[in-house]
């Protein structure tokens, strides 16, 4: 079952595990609530989200917005109140506690904020820990392995120190070193970097870097924009909920309470291959985002027979014309052939005006689209 978790996205394998709908992580409508004497208090909020096997995934947010708490979900330090977390075909959270230490010894690393480290135990002893646990390489084998892994961080030479004499990265390259230890396909992050100069942080993120170069899959807790901003896809969590990304990606003048406002807007829509999402002479009534897959707007040619004006993608909007000149549609707009099922988000017509006239910069950036899109398909 393991053997795919391997392989890099875009190979075939991973390409018919997306086409199936399975993804290597898969969070459903995950809610979290604390109970504590003051009261309850809602840490997540509805959340899904999934993540594919090769995918570097930054998960950002501020202070208290939820960003461990949902990737304790994945690690299953914590459980969802309600909700589902399926991970590499696991349903973490039915796991028992004895059976959850050993999915997690052999499947996840996992990198902490404060390196934790067991102070009593050397470097080297610290990376072997986890092979002791669970058993996966034979114990003639693991301080060779441990040196190994010691020596991909540069801590080799350190190796019989104890925690306490050395410094703070050098701490935290020996614990992703401790991450993988039982060579996991996941390794799970949160906020490695927190503690660390820039310059520790920037050779910590380039082990990350390798990992994923070498097929396997992160999920990383930051506050360091920059860092995010290397990572091959940004998660952005504020106050209990995740921002829909390709909204973000479409709409990046939105501040982070409008994202937040317009991702309970959307409705999530699927068309078949050829499927059509807008006809030409149609009301406009909704404003479209791809989020999987891509879409053909097509126009008619003047002696008969259609043109693809132009194929969408991921991130890429449709629908703003009709919905700005409140007239009906110029051109159809229809799911790609060659792709499999295309999903759109949609925003109605209301919502659409009321975000406009509550960001300028997103009109005029809409506005400016839809005059290119207008006389590239006048000409
Ligand atoms: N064990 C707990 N009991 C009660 N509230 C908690 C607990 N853990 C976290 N919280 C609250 O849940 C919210 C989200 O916390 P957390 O996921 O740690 O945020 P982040 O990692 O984004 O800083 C915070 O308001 C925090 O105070
Ligand atoms: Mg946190």
């Amino acid at each position: 079952m393991f053997g795919r978790w391997f392989r890099r996205k875009g190979s075939s394998a991973a390409g018919e595990a997306a086409a199936a709908g399975e993804h290597l992580m898969d969070l459903r409508n995950i809610v979290k609530t604390y109970q504590s004497a003051a009261g309850n208090f809602t840490a997540l909020k509805n959340v899904s989200l999934t993540v594919d096997s090769g995918e570097f995934v930054a998960i950002i947010g501020k202070s208290g917005s939820g960003k461990s708490t949902l990737i304790n979900m994945v690690t299953g330090i914590d459980r969802p109140t309600t909700g589902e977390v399926i991970v590499g075909g696991t349903p973490v959270h039915t796991l028992s506690e004895g059976q959850m230490s050993v999915w997690r010894g052999r499947n996840l690393g996992i990198i902490f904020q404060f390196f934790q480290l067991l102070p009593s135990l050397s470097v080297v002893e610290n990376v072997m820990l986890p092979m002791d646990f669970c058993h996966m390489y034979k114990p003639s084998e693991r301080r060779e392995r441990a040196m190994i892994l010691l020596e991909q961080v540069d801590m080799a030479e350190q190796a019989n120190k104890l925690p306490s004499a050395i410094s703070g990265g050098q701490q935290q390259r020996v614990a992703i070193a401790r991450a993988m230890a039982n060579d996991p396909p996941i390794l799970i992050a949160d906020e490695p970097t927190g503690n660390l100069d820039s310059k520790t942080a920037t050779a910590v993120f380039k082990l990350f870097e390798d990992f994923v170069g070498r097929g396997k899959t992160i999920v990383m807790v930051t506050h360091d924009n920059d860092l995010a901003r290397r990572a091959s896809r940004s998660v952005i969590v504020s106050d209990g909920e995740i921002v829909n990304q390709y909204l973000a990606h479409a709409l990046p003048k939105l501040s982070l309470d409008q994202l937040i406002t317009v991702t309970r807007q959307l409705d999530r829509l699927i068309f078949q291959p050829g499927q059509p999402i807008v006809q030409k002479g149609g009301s406009p009534d909704y404003f479209y985002i791809v989020t999987k897959g891509k879409v053909e707007v097509i126009i008619d040619q003047p002696g008969g027979g259609e043109l693809i004006a132009e194929h969408l993608g991921e991130g890429d909007y449709f629908g703003e014309l009709a919905l700005l000149s409140d007239t009906s549609r110029r051109a159809t707009v229809r799911a790609a052939h060659d792709n499999g099922a295309v999903e759109v988000v949609a925003l109605d017509h209301t919502e659409f005006h009321a975000l406009l006239d509550d960001s300028e910069a997103t009109r005029l950036d809409v506005t400016r689209v839809a005059e290119q899109r207008l006389s590239a398909s006048a000409v």
